[in-house]
């Protein structure tokens, strides 16, 4: 069990056994300062409120129906009736020799579906689709961890008006003898050229809005058009991934085309339901429950007039298929904060027609702004996106810089490996540490840095241990010593280490992986200030101490190395 976990239930039953009603929690929280103990049960002064009592006598109360023998050694009460505990070194010490998660139980294992990075295929990626592709990515590989069944979907825009204009001039490209990759080669230069082209030339224009409708309803020419031009656009997001060290693959997509067929049976059916209603020859779901300050109900378009389905079409589709399909516990669904009105209308509606069940968690876990140091939102020089394989480009380019400046001894080959680690590292974590729902500013000197709570920190951290080992010549994972706490920071380290499980169960409940980005920063300054106070290697450190202390070191990599996979970021031994 979580040490948290284990606290809040011993304190549960002393303020029963107390008299306190049972709505009042113990409220356990970690200490602020060490004087303070270790971790802090604030529950006293509420419940006191609560029976009209005195905080601190009521808190006595509850110590004296505590039973925390063999886990606290010192139990205080301070201030208006907090409780510090201040835990038992041999107890954190053997906890720690069973860290290992405690597998979930089969009934809490959840088929876990998520959204994650669906970029629009007409484009390029870019700097935008960059937040929803590894905050995304780092749930999944949390709640896969945790021992959930996670169900990766790359709901790519693979659809719509765009589409016509871009396979007329495709057309156009091939009847002059190019080849399909070489006309595509840079995507977002031959969007800007048809777009042009489109603005410009009438003619062309109308041929494109025919394809539009030609393509969606099945013409042979077209659709082989279009199929060519989304081959080569899902290649380089997939080229993208690998870079980026996502676990997206080719059969996670599952596109908004591949709803096609289950769109009109989507708006009969909300017509018959009485859900959708005509409006302008369009049908649309007005819903009171999102209704403006005048009281006006939002409407969401499940139909054009001219017939054309939408966005919240297929939205509502998907959802359908990852319920009946897929089975869903929970669905996640990581997009731009922008798109949260049209994420309420889908899920409102979805509830209303009965495609949900209420047990079944319905999540749009939205984010910030990626902005410029100017604070603007990030822009290249000249004003234009960013491209996503320039920025990872450049990141792994002012990393190597960085690993030359700093270390000779590495062969060239590890240098293009840690520089790679690095500034992709780089960029994720500055991404992945800060609440997601902020936006933030990007800045390459301070995601680099090996100072402060990075990713090249951390990986450095990593290698320090390393070396400690390869020194000792001891290989970490068979070092069979059991751990014995003596030093406060020895104790410090260990607290954390045992806070890991717990955190990860924070961020698979609200899906802010910031939380286990400052974990692991604590966690490498403990480890420092640790290696700082207790010699390790030193010839005057007595065997056992020694061993013990290895023990810790290798938990401590041990736990780095776990922490930044999760998120989706390499170590290296040297660096
Ligand atoms: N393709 C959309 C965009 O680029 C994001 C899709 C998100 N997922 C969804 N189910 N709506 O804005």
């Amino acid at each position: 069990m979580r040490l948290k976990a284990l606290l809040t239930q011993r304190f549960t039953a002393a303020m029963r056994s107390a008299g306190i009603p049972d709505d009042c929690s113990p409220m356990l929280a970690l200490s602020g300062k060490p004087q303070f103990g270790d971790y802090q049960a604030n529950g006293a002064m509420g419940a006191a409120k609560r029976m009209k009592a005195n905080p601190r006598d009521l808190a006595a109360n509850i110590l004296q129906h505590l039973d925390l023998e063999g886990i606290a050694e010192k139990l205080e009460i301070a201030g208006p009736g907090f409780i510090n505990i201040h835990l038992n070194k041999s107890f954190l010490a053997t906890s720690l020799n069973h860290t290992k998660l405690d597998l979930l139980a089969s009934e809490d294992q959840q088929t876990v579906v998520i959204d994650y990075s669906s970029p629009n295929l007409a484009k390029e990626m870019h700097v935008g689709h960059l937040r929803s592709t590894i905050i995304g990515d780092a749930l999944a590989r949390v709640l896969e961890y945790q021992g959930h069944s996670v169900k990766r979907q790359n709901h790519m825009g693979d659809w719509g008006t765009q589409f016509g204009m871009l396979i007329a001039e495709l057309e156009e490209h091939l009847g002059e003898g190019e080849q399909a990759e070489l006309a595509l080669n840079d995507l977002e230069l031959f969007y800007q050229q048809s777009k042009k082209h489109f603005d410009e030339d009438p003619d062309f224009a109308d041929k494109a809005r025919g394809y539009v409708v030609k393509l969606q309803s099945g013409d042979k020419h077209c659709r082989r058009l279009w199929q060519k031009f989304i081959k080569v656009s899902v290649a380089h997001s997939l080229e993208i991934y690998q870079q980026l060290n996502v676990g997206l693959l080719e059969a996670h997509i599952q596109p908004e085309s591949a709803y096609n067929d289950s769109l009109e049976a989507v708006v009969d059916d909300l017509s018959n339901q009485g859900l959708a209603v005509d409006s302008d020859g369009a049908k649309v779901v007005f819903l009171p429950e999102l209704a403006d300050k005048k009281g006006n109900p939002s409407p969401m378009i499940v139909q054009k007039s001219g017939g054309g389905f939408l966005y919240a079409t297929s939205d509502l589709a998907a959802l359908l298929y990852r319920i009946n399909e897929l089975q869903a516990n929970r669905i996640l669904y990581f997009i731009d904060a922008r798109q949260s009105l049209h994420m309420k209308q889908v899920f409102i509606t979805g509830r209303k027609a009965k495609y949900v069940p209420q047990t079944v968690s319905l999540e749009h876990h939205s984010f910030g702004t990626m902005m410029g140091s100017d604070g603007r939102p990030f822009k290249t020089r000249s004003g234009g996106t960013v491209k996503l394989a320039d920025l990872l480009l450049e990141a792994v380019q002012r990393a190597e810089k960085l690993v030359r400046e700093k270390n000779s001894t590495l062969s060239e080959e590890q240098i293009k490996d840690v520089a790679n680690k690095v500034g992709i590292g780089a960029v994720k974590y500055a991404d992945l540490s800060i609440t997601r729902t902020n936006d933030y500013i990007f800045d390459w000197e301070s995601m680099l840095s090996f100072e402060g709570n990075t990713a090249p920190y951390l990986q450095y951290a990593y290698t320090r241990i390393s070396s400690i080992f390869r020194k000792a010549e001891i290989n970490p994972k068979t070092l069979s010593a059991s751990i014995n706490i003596i030093e406060s920071q020895e104790k410090a380290l260990a607290l954390k280490l045992i806070q890991f499980e717990e955190v990860i169960d924070q961020v698979a409940l609200d899906c802010y992986p910031h939380t286990l980005c400052t974990y692991l920063y604590e966690l490498a300054s403990a480890f420092m200030t640790f290696y700082e106070h207790c010699p390790v290697l030193k010839d005057s450190v007595a065997k056992e101490v020694q061993q013990s202390r290895l023990k810790l070191c290798a938990l401590s990599s041990e736990t780095l190395a776990c922490g930044l996979d999760l998120l989706g970021i390499d170590v290296m031994e040297k660096m």
